[in-house]
């Protein structure tokens, strides 16, 4: 019995997983993956890819293309000496203002920013329950710049460890204007973590970290009350560009599978305590008999003992056989 009761769990379990998974795949079916660290990955190579030559200029911004599929997403790249961010910072690369004083971790000597601008893909990337994008979103990545033919590069930490860098966004939408409503700096960091800060001079953000950055306002402000706390807009649709369609099928036929043993053992389970539960009523009667009792008596109280015997005597029996079986 208990390895049964362990059996549906398992088939519980397993199920539920199923359906999870078919779920996610559905969000992922569309070729282009809802993952916003994907899509880091895809836009770091197309960015690197706008460096023409071997050795691209140090502190030119080089704007890139990315696929057709993308299009609306815009990307550059600018390579910097380590040293040179450190010191002297770069002023008005595309939105942002990087100041003196960041530098990064692990160490290299040359690094490369990869600019993001997310455009009219903004709120299908990065989606913030109950709060509308007044910017698109923007992003600022660092990569070591060793090696610039390099797919799926790690990021680099980097810090501004005296002034902020500013994010300045050149318009924000008409919402903004309406009474009551404020918009706030939404940032999102690498590892799926949201915060939101005040706008500085009307649209300015400040950061002391790389990642993601836009401007939003609260949606139905007067409609809904409390502040919803913002789902983990990066665990959208799981990694990667997988979950194709062979993979959902494997899935059906292990699940049809699972469900056809668990039937099977179920019904095989079933018999095999019925045909016990017989012979033991058959060889109690003839005990019975045997022992010379009064038959009538005896099968009455044969049966009103029946089931508690069966309960605690044949469980040990069932456990062992099935596991042989
Ligand atoms: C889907 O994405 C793959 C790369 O992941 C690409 O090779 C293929 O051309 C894309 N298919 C369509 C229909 O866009
Ligand atoms: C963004 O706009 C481009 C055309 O400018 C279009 O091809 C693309 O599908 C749009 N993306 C989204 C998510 O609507
Ligand atoms: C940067 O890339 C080069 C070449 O691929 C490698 O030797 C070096 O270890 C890398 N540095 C870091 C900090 O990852
Ligand atoms: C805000 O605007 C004032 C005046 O134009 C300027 O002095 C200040 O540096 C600005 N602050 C930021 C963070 O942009």
């Amino acid at each position: 019995m208990i390895s049964l009761v362990f059996y549906c769990i398992m088939l519980t379990i397993f199920l539920l997983n199923f359906t999870f998974l078919k779920s996610q795949s559905l969000t992922t079916s569309k070729n282009i993956s809802l993952s916003s660290r994907y899509l880091d990955s895809v836009l770091q190579d197309y960015a690197f890819r706008s460096f023409s030559g071997p050795h691209p200029k140090t502190g030119v911004v080089y704007d890139g293309n990315v696929t057709p599929e993308l299009t609306g997403i815009k990307v550059s790249a600018l390579r910097l000496r380590s040293g040179g961010l450190k010191r002297k910072g770069y002023y008005g690369y595309k939105e942002f203002d990087i100041p003196t004083g960041v530098f990064e971790n692990p160490y290299v000597e040359r690094l490369v920013l990869v600019y993001q601008n997310l455009g009219n893909w903004t709120s299908f990337y990065y989606q913030l329950p109950g709060y509308m994008f007044l910017s698109p979103i923007v992003g600022l990545l660092a990569y070591n710049a060793s090696h610039l033919k390099a797919k799926k590069l790690p990021e680099l930490d980097i810090r501004a460890s005296k002034n902020p860098i500013l994010i300045k966004f050149a318009s924000l939408g008409v919402k903004s204007n309406k009474l009551g409503v404020k918009p706030k700096c939404v940032f999102f960091d690498l590892f799926g973590g949201v915060e939101f800060d005040h706008v500085v001079n009307g649209s300015v953000c400040l950061s002391l970290k790389q990642g993601h950055f836009g401007v939003v306002v609260e949606e139905n402000v007067s409609e809904k009350g409390p502040v919803k706390e913002p789902e983990n807009p990066i665990a959208i649709g799981g990694g990667g560009g997988g979950g194709g369609g062979g993979n959902d099928y494997e899935w059906l036929i292990g699940g049809m599978v699972v469900v056809g043993g668990g039937v099977f053992v179920l019904l095989v389970v079933v018999l095999w305590t019925s045909r016990r539960w017989k012979r033991r009523k058959r060889m109690e009667k003839m005990e019975y008999v045997t022992e010379g009792g009064v038959p009538l008596a005896v099968s009455a109280v044969g049966n009103a003992m029946m089931p508690v015997a069966m309960e605690t005597r044949t469980k040990p029996i069932l456990e062992s056989e099935y596991v042989t079986m």
